[in-house]
């Protein structure tokens, strides 16, 4: 049977880029701090003519160069992203305008952080239906404009991108083989960004504070830790395969002391693990694609290598996949 394989992988960075000690102007913090606390010693900030969908637009041509592929190819495009452009039309409609992508059908999805890792358990069930399929799937945030630039325990943490794989059904034995995914809404209220204010008074809250991300850093700390673990153990089990069979670990880049607890518990050398979270802050949606590029350019995906992924985000959502790259 054919698998969902990526054939290409591309990412778009805005220019400008936000150091801690630009931030200690903004809000009363350090560069010590949030390094020490973090890892984070700067992230992308989008400025003018890159909106969410021209970051995911340039972010998807690039994969689509990767992968030898024409726009028109292409017959469905899937951004996850939770700062999307307009709510209605969807970020993938706009980005299906501007590539040309006459024949695909777009929509985005939600799954916060963890929006990628779904993305592609979501195109890996399209291909087993229809191998031929030609997917663009994309994580895009410019969550710069959805934090709240006077509180300081999250407007640190966050940056702007986006990061892009086009996949296809192949039958060499390569392709995404396991995911193991989870979501627990009974834990929302510890990572959330809430709504524009209701229009309708009767739907109005007492509670609503602003449209921008709040946070309870040491439960998310806590929780990431151990169901990341937890869902990589079990997806690991599930396939009998050991930590030493994996060739390159992409974890969501949102904390170096996350993904140090992480590694450790998981026992997977240093070297295994790819970090960028120092460049770009947490990217949410995109961190995950962007780091597959980076690790794709570098040379760090060797064709037939078993690559883990994992993630965590709001709602809670978390999990992790498998593929031979
Ligand atoms: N600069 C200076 N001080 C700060 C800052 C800041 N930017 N932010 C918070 N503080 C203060 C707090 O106000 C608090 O002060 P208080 O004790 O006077 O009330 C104090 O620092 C808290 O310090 P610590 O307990 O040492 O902080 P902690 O070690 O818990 O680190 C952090 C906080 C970095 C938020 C940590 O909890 C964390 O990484 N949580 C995970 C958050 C995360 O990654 N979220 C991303 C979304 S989820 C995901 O993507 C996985």
């Amino acid at each position: 049977m054919k698998k969902a394989v990526i054939l290409g992988t591309g990412s778009s960075l805005p220019e400008r880029i936000l150091t801690n000690a630009e931030l200690e102007q903004v809000v009363d913090t350090s560069d010590e701090w949030v390094t020490s606390r973090t890892g984070i010693r700067m992230r992308r900030i989008a400025g003018t003519n890159e909106q969410n969908y021209q970051l995911a637009t340039s972010a998807g041509r690039r994969a689509l160069a990767d992968a030898g592929i024409q726009p028109e190819e292409l017959d469905l495009i899937v951004v996850a992203t939770i700062s999307p452009h307009m709510i209605m039309p969807s970020t993938a409609c706009f980005v299906q305008a501007e590539l040309g992508a006459v024949n695909a059908f777009a929509y985005d999805i939600n799954a916060a952080c963890a929006g990628f890792t779904y993305g592609l358990d979501l195109a890996r069930n399209y291909i087993h239906s229809r191998p031929d399929m030609k997917i663009l799937l994309i994580g895009a945030e410019t969550l710069s404009a959805r934090v709240n630039w006077a509180d300081r325990n999250t407007c640190v943490l966050f940056g702007d991108g986006a990061g892009a794989a086009v996949l296809s059904g192949c039958g060499d034995g390569r392709g995404i083989f396991g995911t193991n995914l989870h979501a627990d809404g009974r834990l929302w209220k510890l990572l959330f960004m809430d709504s524009p204010e209701s229009r309708n008074p009767d739907l109005q809250r007492e509670d609503w504070q602003g449209a921008f991300i709040q946070m309870n850093g040491s439960d998310i700390f806590k929780y990431a830790v151990r169901l990341m673990a937890e869902s990589v153990n079990s997806l690991l089990t599930s396939h009998a395969i050991g930590v030493d069979d994996i060739s390159l670990m992409i974890p969501h880049q949102a904390n170096i002391r996350i993904l140090k607890n992480l590694r450790d518990r998981l026992g997977v050398p240093e070297e295994k693990v790819f970090i960028n979270v120092d460049k770009y802050g947490n990217t949410s949606a995109a961190s995950i694609p962007i780091a597959l590029d980076e690790a794709n350019r570098q040379g760090r995906l060797v064709r037939g290598k078993i690559v883990l992924l994992c993630t965590f985000g709001g709602g809670l959502t978390w999990g992790s996949l498998l593929m031979r790259w």
